[in-house]
């Protein structure tokens, strides 16, 4: 079910809305950039995840693929790199190398890094969502308690790679 929905996912992001301006080339490469963020976090999968279904948690994201769009340019770029940082932080822990392949992890962390300096270049001095940024620091704070509750168990990071594959699948 949940790889079912990641396809979805996948789908919607190539399938979003024709383009025309610059901008909108530069969204293109944003969309390229998420979707190999996306594949590689879906690779990155060791568990099935029907295995792990009682360690289902919600992490109450914020938001929603309509209100995410619905919100301005400026604070929606801000957001996603804010987003993408605490999925650096995430994934570059000791924790999260014990628990996945070095080699994919290294190649996350690389994808990562490259949509950070891209965002970099679109938002310039242009950041303005310190309000969101609390909300989000809020839920990757519920992420890392409820790693550690968990003791970093494969089950519990198969969740949260569940969890943060479907929210990259909206930014
Ligand atoms: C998204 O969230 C808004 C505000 O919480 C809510 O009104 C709306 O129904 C949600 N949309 C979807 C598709 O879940
Ligand atoms: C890690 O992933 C790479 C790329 O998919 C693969 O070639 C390699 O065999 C994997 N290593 C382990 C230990 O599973």
């Amino acid at each position: 079910m949940a790889q079912i929905h990641l396809w979805l996912v996948a789908g919607a992001m190539l399938c979003s809305s024709p383009v025309s301006s610059l901008e909108d080339d530069l969204l293109w490469i944003h969309r390229g950039e998420n979707l190999r963020v996306f594949n590689l976090l879906r690779q990155l999968q060791r568990t099935r995840p029907h295995l792990c279904l009682d360690d289902r948690n919600d992490f109450k994201f914020p938001w929603n693929g309509t209100t995410i769009t619905q919100m301005q340019k400026t604070e929606r770029t801000c957001l996603h790199h804010q987003m993408i940082t605490h999925i650096v932080d995430l994934f570059r822990t000791q924790h999260s190398h014990d628990a996945w392949n070095h080699t994919l992890v290294s190649q996350l962390l690389s994808s990562l890094h490259h949509s950070l300096e891209h965002l970099e270049q679109r938002e310039g001095e242009n950041r303005d969502c310190s309000n969101l940024g609390i909300l989000l620091r809020k839920y990757f704070q519920s992420i890392h308690n409820y790693l550690r509750e968990k003791k970093y168990s494969a089950c519990a990071w198969e969740v949260v790679r569940v969890e943060i594959t479907l929210r990259v699948g909206i930014m």
